[in-house]
């Protein structure tokens, strides 16, 4: 690993209950304990305490329930709890979802980053100044708009978002900049490809797909599925994560991607195979539910990251292959029934029927 420029005594994570940063809040809280981790989250439909139960109890760990919106009781949070570090991951993140209502993306995605910022600007400015302090920004490479079948996104690539969420987590990159140039707050950011894994709400790909596959319910496939992601392992995320905030310099920017692009109709035969064998099916049996539908609207057609500033200026490397990943959170959601009634009851389940349970 590349040297360390930045030590978290006191880290907020936003979003802390959601998919991504229940992971990131695992990893601080199980391999840092010296480290104090407060764990900001609204507990939106995306965000649950069961995501948490095996630490919710770990003694350097605080979950508050809070709304980035609230700039004074963040900035209430941050003087008591003296924060240091703030990785933000807290977001609406579902494109389908910001396509049928995009105002709730704008009003947390934007001006719930604003807020966040607004707060640590005035906190960590009574304290004296911005030493020691650092702002991590989360963000997705869907903000560098979509490729055709060659190239790749680099830092450098012109921003060219196209769905209500992209455009969201744009201009929140923007912001976040902006009080860099203008206030000279400290921050790093980065922009990951699609992640997969363990306590990924199951309105995405991967995790809607094994539910509806062991339920034999349809396997409802965008389009053509021609569409092209790169999938990146969640504790890989994690990881690379870590790396920034500790390592990365001060201002700059991260690519983070799993160099596994996959065209979405492969990804999804490559999951009905493993599901097949996992569930003592015969051959093929789980592709029949596969179920083409009409396309998202405006659906990018290939992300694809180009990771070499990750990797040769802070050496960081994912650490399992696709289909090694793919495997063990396949096994983690078959073995966890439980967990996915409790995150799909309730207001959710409306929402899942409309979209999926009818078909
Ligand atoms: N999932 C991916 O593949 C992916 C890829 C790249 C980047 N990202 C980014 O990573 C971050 C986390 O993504 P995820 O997939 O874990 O999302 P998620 O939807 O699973 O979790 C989001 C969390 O934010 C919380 N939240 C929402 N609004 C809030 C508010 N106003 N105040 C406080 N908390 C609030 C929710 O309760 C939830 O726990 C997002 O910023 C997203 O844009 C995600």
């Amino acid at each position: 690993m590349a040297e360390i420029v930045h030590q978290p005594k006191v880290l907020l994570v936003t979003g802390g209950a959601g998919f991504i940063g229940s992971h990131v809040v695992r990893r601080w809280v199980t391999r840092h304990p010296e480290v104090r981790v407060i764990n900001l989250d609204a507990l939106t439909y995306a965000g649950n305490l069961a995501n948490l139960k095996d630490i919710e109890d770990a003694p350097n760990h605080r979950f508050v329930r809070m709304d980035i919106g609230d700039t004074d009781a963040v900035a209430q949070l941050l003087r008591e709890e003296k924060v240091d570090t703030v990785m933000h991951l807290a977001a609406e993140s579902h494109v389908d979802r910001s396509i049928s209502g995009p105002m709730a993306f704008l009003e947390t995605n934007i001006m719930g980053t604003a807020s966040l910022l607004s707060a640590c600007r005035t906190v960590w400015t009574e304290q004296g100044g911005f030493e020691g302090k650092r702002f991590h920004h989360v963000s997705t490479d869907e903000v560098y708009g979509s490729l055709g079948e060659e190239g790749f996104f680099t830092e450098d690539t012109a921003y060219d978002p196209r769905s209500p969420y992209s455009s969201s987590k744009a201009a929140s990159d923007h912001i976040v900049r902006a009080w860099h140039h203008t206030y000279g707050l400290p921050i790093v950011l980065s922009n990951c490809s699609n992640n997969y894994g363990s306590f990924q709400f199951p309105e995405k790909l991967i995790p809607l797909f094994i539910r509806n596959a062991v339920q034999k319910k349809p396997l409802p496939v965008y389009g053509q599925g021609v569409n092209v992601r790169d999938w990146l392992w969640v504790e890989d995320h994690a990881s690379a994560l870590e790396v920034i905030i500790t390592c990365g310099a001060d201002g700059r920017t991260y690519n983070i991607g799993g160099e596994n692009e996959w065209k979405n109709i492969d990804l999804i035969r490559l999951m009905c195979r493993q599901l097949d064998e996992k569930l003592d099916r015969s051959a093929g049996e789980t592709e029949q539910l596969i179920t083409y539908v009409q396309d998202r609207a405006g659906h990018d057609m290939r992300y694809a990251i180009d990771a070499t500033r990750l990797r040769e200026e802070l050496g960081w490397r994912p650490s399992i292959t696709f289909e090694e990943g793919l495997g063990k959170t396949i096994d983690w959601y078959l073995d966890n029934g439980d967990w996915l009634d409790e995150v799909t009851s309730g207001a959710y389940r409306d929402y899942y029927d409309n979209q999926y349970g009818n078909r």
